[in-house]
């Protein structure tokens, strides 16, 4: 899951996905990361941990960290948040293979960034929600 600062759309993603995938028995294993080098080594943002734990999801415990080349390796999928994330992931990747790893959370749209909004929180953890859900209905075949 990478975003542009890893504090607030990105970790609520890891933190959504991982706990879907837990309940399911998916096993998969997500982590999320940002394009921008401000925040690294902090944990999330208070609004985005505040809205998880709302939900029932701590993501008090995640670092960010910055999207690294090795990441195109170690993932199977890299879902981005914004149509500026997928140009700057997309130039990182390493080849076609790489880049064919990459795609918009909600597949068509965008998660818009809550940064200088308090109130998006909210309604951004309920959208990021809906593409996890999405995302495990295409990948378990769900109805
Ligand atoms: P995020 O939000 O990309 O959802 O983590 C942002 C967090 C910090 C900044 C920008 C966006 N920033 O400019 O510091």
């Amino acid at each position: 899951m990478v975003c542009l600062g890893n504090i607030c759309r990105s970790p609520l993603a890891e933190g959504i996905m991982q706990h879907l995938s837990d309940e399911h028995g998916l096993g998969w294993k997500i982590d999320s990361a940002g394009t921008g080098n401000w925040h690294v080594g902090e944990g999330p943002d208070r609004r985005s941990v505040r809205a998880a734990r709302n939900h029932g999801i701590d993501i008090s415990g995640q670092v960010c960290r910055l999207i690294r080349i090795s990441d195109f390796e170690h993932f199977d999928h890299i879902f981005v948040m914004d149509k500026y994330n997928l140009r700057d992931v997309l130039e990182m990747a390493p080849g076609e293979d790489a880049a064919a790893k990459v795609k918009l959370l909600l597949g068509n749209r965008e998660v818009p960034d809550p940064y200088y909004e308090d109130s998006q929180f909210e309604p951004v953890f309920e959208l990021i929600e809906m593409g996890c859900k999405d995302i495990i209905k295409e990948f378990t075949h769900q109805e």
